[in-house]
């Protein structure tokens, strides 16, 4: 396998990091310096999705600054990934300000950077990197690659919509490919503002109902973790590819 043309994490950027005064999101126990979720009372209008597109891009500036190296939890997850993945290319869907990525790049496999907002996508092209603008509504994933990651991403996605994003994920990756996803824990969708002073729309999920759109889509769970957060609780999932259940029982013979 070829070195990564990518950019690996340096001691640098850790203590540079670690000196900072923001937290992961996902750390528990510690106060946030952006305060609790602001919950707005009227919807945007627009497609959720287009208008927290829209968020990151008028804001990826602020959610950079606000982001930091992956906590605990997430660095934990991200060693099993990359356990499971070997020196592979990951296709990384809403790569953002490209913390799991670098960090995934240290552990061994290749990552190929993606974001929906355009802002983040020419962030990493100045950084060196061939990033692609790609909206996991949409947009074919083209492929195959070893895994998708989408860390914090669908979330973001309506309810209605998860199922084709993980069955274009499935049709992405190799035979034995594997999927690495985090959601929010819950019940429902909610609009807020925190942290970005701009909107963003998030759906949160339960255990069954993931387990059940992985299955319908071609996935075999290999891992689901209920993770505490610093102000939610989150869902870590691993699944490698399996079969898709058929709609009708078949016939004994
Ligand atoms: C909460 S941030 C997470 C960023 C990064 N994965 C991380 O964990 O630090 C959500 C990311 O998803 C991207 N995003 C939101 N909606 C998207 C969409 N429809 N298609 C692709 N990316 C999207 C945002 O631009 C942002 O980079």
């Amino acid at each position: 396998m070829a070195a990564s043309p990518f950019l690996p994490l340096t001691k640098a950027d850790v203590d540079l990091v670690t000196s900072r005064k923001t937290i992961d999101e996902r750390t528990p126990h510690r106060r946030s310096p952006y305060g609790e979720p602001v919950t707005i009372s009227s919807s945007p209008s627009g497609a959720s999705g287009d208008v927290t597109l829209d968020s990151y891009d008028a804001t990826a500036n602020v959610y950079l600054e606000q982001s930091a190296l992956p906590g605990p939890a997430v660095m934990a997850y991200l060693d099993a990934v990359a356990g499971l993945v070997g020196d592979g290319t990951v296709l990384e869907l809403g790569s953002g300000p490209e913390w799991d990525a670098r960090y995934l790049e240290s552990r061994g496999p290749r990552v190929l950077r993606t974001d929906g907002a355009l802002a983040f996508v020419q962030m990493l092209r100045a950084a060196g990197h061939q990033a692609r603008l790609l909206d996991v509504r949409t947009d074919d994933f083209g492929g195959p690659y070893d895994a998708v990651l989408a860390d914090a991403v669908l979330l973001h996605v309506p309810r209605e919509q998860f199922v084709d994003v993980l069955q274009r994920a499935r049709q992405a990756v190799t035979s034995g490919g594997v999927l690495a996803i985090t959601l929010k824990e819950g019940d429902g969708e909610a609009w807020t503002e925190a942290k970005l002073g701009r909107p963003r729309h998030f759906t949160y999920w339960r255990e069954p109902a993931v387990r059940a759109a992985l299955l319908n889509s071609g996935w075999q769970v290999l891992s689901l973790e209920h993770v505490e957060g610093r102000v939610e609780p989150w869902l870590f999932v691993t699944a490698r590819t399996g079969q898709v259940p058929s709609k009708s029982p078949r016939r004994p013979v």
